[in-house]
């Protein structure tokens, strides 16, 4: 399938999706905290998104996922499975990772939280990857290019000396869960698909303290760091607009 161009219908169903997936985070948010599992985190959330918005929790059985969130601790890069032996503790970070289809269509936005008392260097991660996803954002406009948005990412994150997954990227998103394009998160400028109005797609850097190296946990989900370092990741879907970037998932207290 080609990068689709969603008309003015599809559009107004993915701005519905996508303040969903915002709300979750919304709701969880008070609840993440020392002493609760990632496995009390899925269920609630999971209980939110059917009986209250009445929409479905997208993880939830793709390709296998066995549960409707995803819960990604400290180590852990991405698709980290929510689990009642996972209790978080102070000092911990996690990144909590929500999707969801209303309609018949999809948002899905991720952030991170600090556990009690953070260390600095993790606060600092933490921050970096959020600037990340900030700065691919402010690239978003018709005529740019997806190598663009790679670039800005990748400049920032390694000027800061981290390091950026390759394995992973951003995707196109509507009326499927990963659609065409591909969003990687390094490239050169002035490379790559050209940015047109009506595109929709999600931009969710995965940056690592140490090196970009992965390692896929046996259970076939949990995505870690090879060498064991922290990694933060935040995701916003986004619309290219006729004049720049409409961010379908953003908080209130975000401004673009
Ligand atoms: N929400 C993830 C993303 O940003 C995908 C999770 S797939 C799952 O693309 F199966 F692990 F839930
Ligand atoms: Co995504
Ligand atoms: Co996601």
């Amino acid at each position: 399938m080609p990068v689709t161009i969603k008309t003015p219908e599809e559009i107004e169903k993915m701005r519905i999706a996508g303040k969903l997936a915002a709300d979750v985070l919304e709701m969880i948010a008070p609840h993440v905290q020392a002493g609760i599992s990632t496995l009390e985190l899925d269920t609630i959330c999971h209980d939110f998104i059917v009986d209250v918005q009445q929409a479905i929790p997208a993880c939830l059985n793709y390709r296998g996922f066995p549960k409707s969130i995803c819960t990604s601790v400290n180590q852990v890069i991405c698709h980290g499975i929510p689990s009642a032996n996972k209790v978080l503790k102070n000092g911990d970070i996690v990144n909590l990772d929500i999707t969801v289809i209303k309609d018949g269509y999809f948002g899905d936005t991720s952030m991170m939280f600090g556990i009690g008392k953070t260390p600095s260097h993790a606060d600092r991660l933490i921050k970096v990857a959020q600037e990340c996803l900030y700065l691919g954002i402010e690239q978003v406009k018709p005529g740019n290019r997806l190598g663009d948005i790679g670039h800005v990412v990748q400049k920032h994150a390694e000027g800061m000396h981290y390091s950026v997954v390759r394995e992973y990227c951003g995707h196109g998103i509507g009326s499927e869960f990963h659609e065409e394009p591909q969003v990687l998160h390094y490239g050169k400028p002035g490379t790559g698909l050209v940015l047109e109005e009506g595109m929709t797609f999600t931009i969710e850097p995965m940056v690592n303290a140490g090196k970009q190296h992965t390692k896929l946990k046996p259970d076939g989900w949990t995505v870690e760091t090879r060498d064991g370092r922290l990694s933060a990741q935040w995701e916003h879907t986004l619309l290219v607009t006729a004049t720049g970037v409409d961010v379908l998932t953003a908080r209130p207290g975000e401004s673009f």
